[in-house]
């Protein structure tokens, strides 16, 4: 079956896949007057008290990003009336309803197949018995509000009848049912659109939501006609642009899918370049909170970095999840007033990018009443280290500031600098807040903790150590507070049975100050492979009487070298990345066994180009002999290219192997190195048919 095959082998079925796209975008050429929507002016900020906001809403509607929930993640075309209400119970029950979780949204489905003879949309009669009128009646007795969900086209995602022909017959038909919310979808395109006429089509339904007379929050999907959420696609921002002027919310990016960093940190990246066409009544929506679903599976970090990252943005924040079984973290997460509070701020300004450290984004977004809330956002798989300052995010000049952590509920006082260490893949949200003079003593002072675990070689990204061998870990305290610290010591805590060194001290730490120490720290023989913390604990007082502190983590990965002629098929890489599919562990991509030129391989690799893994050879392999060409299975016009990297130097390269090249016996000095990078990239330009095999990849290792 064609799809079973990898993508990258099949140049017709990505030709096939082109022209789908390519048809998408036509239908949704862009147009002058779409090139011409300028995007509003960004507001300017000023740390005042009580900044206002910069311009309003299209329809006085939605001043503050929506919030409630949306059945699409959970239900799917399954929801019912009955889940609704039970959803809005608990809504109500939870005290969310409270905190500002008001809308209830139906998304696909909740219509029947079929218009009725007059034309009207009906609900779907299994589903939905008593009709939508009825659920919204029953809604707005508990205090909350209705959505429903439409097409611009012909049909909705779900095949149901689409808004196209129909606009104000359905407007007014929301509005006699007391709808609140409309969603507006690209799905089910008319043939003949173009850019000109899709532009004139969500503004027809924007101006026929507007005569209704009702408020109905417009929320709709035409950025998504532009087909990815690229700023240099053409079609794109014209269409943000013009989203910012006829609806309350647009979709600015695609659907969510199960992948946590492709979905939360990709829709944050698409989102940054987007802050000025926020504004009070008009927001970017980075789609659904998941919060507590059951369909997603992220962890409790994941699904408050979503809710951090959705607040500093200024997202709408309709979680999509079956509250009737709300845990208590989930309601942890979606309850967090102060999070909240960085949502529906007034003032409407999204965050900002004012820097990038490593793999961390340092956003800020002014708040009304002079306050900055601060997103780290770390999107790298280790915990990095971050600092900024008041003066960076926007602040006015003070002499200290108070620094609330609003997840952890810690407020400390710092002269200016913030330093701290973001967990991987996670994110931080800080509110900071100019201090007067006679405050900054209620306050702890803010002090950093670093502690780094130096990489297998410089410029690494594993910091890896064998048992036995000794790590030398640097660790520092710095005093960020406006005031002194005394009687500070650091130390380093290790695993039980390892060595690590005594503490250091300092008598007092004023402003910017530090101690630090380095420690060498011993890894017990013996020790088993892991990932393994050392954690670096500062101890201080402050003020009279106070007792302070706080520590940092830093891991460290114990490997055990191979020893003896391993083959590759024997050993665990450190990482691995591969083209398409899984790498073949002594079989080929299809689970034939591995065959370069007629020559099978019992012992060997199969990837597919461009693949890059790593393995832990720490410093005891000398050599690294292997067969190299593509696999006999499936290899046409392939073409790739074998480099090998120890501890970061090319040791190997192979020229480019294609079906013609005779198999090629590679004998590659590995001595002292650390680690070993096997990379396959592409020989001629393509990726189609890169299907490489590793004939029998040896080690020669003492021991
Ligand atoms: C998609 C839309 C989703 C959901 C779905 C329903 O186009 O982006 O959020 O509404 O249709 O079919």
């Amino acid at each position: 079956m064609i799809h079973e095959r990898p993508r990258r082998m099949v140049p017709a079925l990505i030709a096939a896949v082109l022209c789908t796209a390519a048809a998408l975008t036509t239908a949704a050429a862009p147009s002058a007057s779409a090139a011409q929507a300028a995007p509003a002016a960004p507001a300017q900020h000023s740390a005042r008290h009580q900044i206002q906001p910069a311009s309003q809403s299209y329809n006085g509607a939605a001043l503050t990003p929506p919030m409630g929930w949306n059945d699409w993640y959970q239900y799917r075309c399954g929801i019912t009336e009955n889940d609704v209400l039970a959803n809005a119970r608990a809504l109500v029950s939870s005290g969310l309803a409270k905190l500002g979780y008001r809308y209830v949204n139906l998304d696909d489905c909740w219509m029947a197949p079929q218009r009725a003879a007059d034309g009207q949309l009906q609900a779907d009669p299994t589903r939905f018995p008593h009709g939508i009128a009825w659920l919204a009646a029953k809604l707005h007795a508990m205090g909350l509000k209705l959505g429903v969900y439409e097409s611009f086209g012909t049909t909705t995602c779900q095949r149901r009848p689409g808004s196209y022909g129909h606009y104000q017959q359905d407007a007014n038909t929301f509005a006699k049912w007391k709808i609140d919310f409309l969603k507006f979808d690209y799905c089910g395109v008319p043939p003949g659109t173009t850019s000109a006429s899709l532009q004139a089509d969500y503004q027809q339904m924007s101006r026929d939501l507007l005569a209704t007379g009702r408020h109905i929050v417009f929320s709709e999907e035409l950025p998504v006609a532009a087909g990815d959420a690229n700023p240099a696609n053409p079609h794109y921002l014209p269409y943000v642009a013009l989203s910012s002027k006829i609806s309350n919310m647009w979709r600015m990016a695609p659907d969510e899918k199960p992948n946590f960093r492709s979905t939360v940190f990709g829709h944050l990246a698409d989102d940054l370049p987007l802050a000025q066409y926020a504004h009070p009544g008009a927001w970017n929506d980075l789609d659904m909170l998941m919060a507590g679903s059951s369909t997603f599976h992220w962890s409790v970090q994941q699904q408050q970095t979503q809710m951090s990252i959705w607040a500093e943005m200024a997202s709408p924040l309709l979680d999509s999840s079956d509250l009737t079984s709300m845990t208590t973290a989930t309601k942890r997460i979606l309850g967090n007033r102060a999070v909240i509070a960085v949502d529906q701020d007034p003032l409407g300004r999204q965050g900002q990018l004012v820097a990038k450290q490593g793999s961390v984004d340092v956003v800020a977004k002014p708040l009304a009443d002079g306050d900055v809330a601060v997103l780290l956002a770390n999107t790298g798989s280790a915990p990095q280290q971050v600092s900024t300052n008041a003066r960076a995010i926007g602040l006015r000049r003070a002499g200290a500031y108070a620094v609330r952590d609003l997840w952890a509920g810690t407020r400390r006082e710092t002269a200016g600098t913030i330093a701290e260490t973001v967990p991987a893949g996670g994110a931080m949200l800080l509110r900071v807040s100019p201090l007067r003079a006679f405050a900054v003593g209620r306050y702890a002072p803010f002090t950093a903790v670093s502690v780094t675990v130096p990489p297998v070689y410089p410029g690494s990204q594993f910091t890896i150590a064998k048992p036995g061998q000794a790590v030398t870990v640097p660790a520092a305290l710095q005093n960020d507070g406006r005031v002194p610290v005394w009687n500070a010591r650091l130390s380093l805590t290790v695993p039980s049975g390892w060595s690590s060194g005594s503490p250091v001290s300092a008598r007092i730490l004023p402003t910017g100050k530090e101690v630090s120490g380095t420690w060498h720290v011993t890894v017990p023989p013996g020790t088993a492979a892991g990932t393994y913390t050392l954690t670096a604990t500062a101890k201080y007082r402050w003020g009279y009487r106070h007792a302070g502190g706080n520590s940092t983590p830093a891991t460290v990965q114990i490997a055990v070298p191979p020893v003896g002629t391993p083959t590759l098929d024997q050993l665990s890489w450190l990482s691995a990345v591969n083209g398409y599919g899984p790498i073949g562990i002594n079989k080929n991509y299809y689970g034939g066994p591995l065959s370069i030129h007629g020559t099978v391989y019992p012992h060997g690799l199969w990837v597919n180009s461009v693949a890059t893994l790593y393995y832990y050879v720490g410093g005891n392999c000398s050599t690294f002999t292997t067969d190299l060409g593509l696999d006999d299975s499936d290899k046409s016009t392939g073409a790739v290219v074998y480099q090998f990297y120890a501890d970061g130097h090319q040791v190997y390269d192979s020229g480019v192997v294609t079906n013609s090249t005779p198999t090629v016996h590679a004998i590659v000095n590995i001595s002292g190195a650390r680690i070993l990078e096997l990379h396959v990239g592409e020989g001629n330009g393509t990726i189609n048919y890169g299907n490489a095999d590793f004939g029998s990849p040896r080690l020669t290792c003492t021991g």
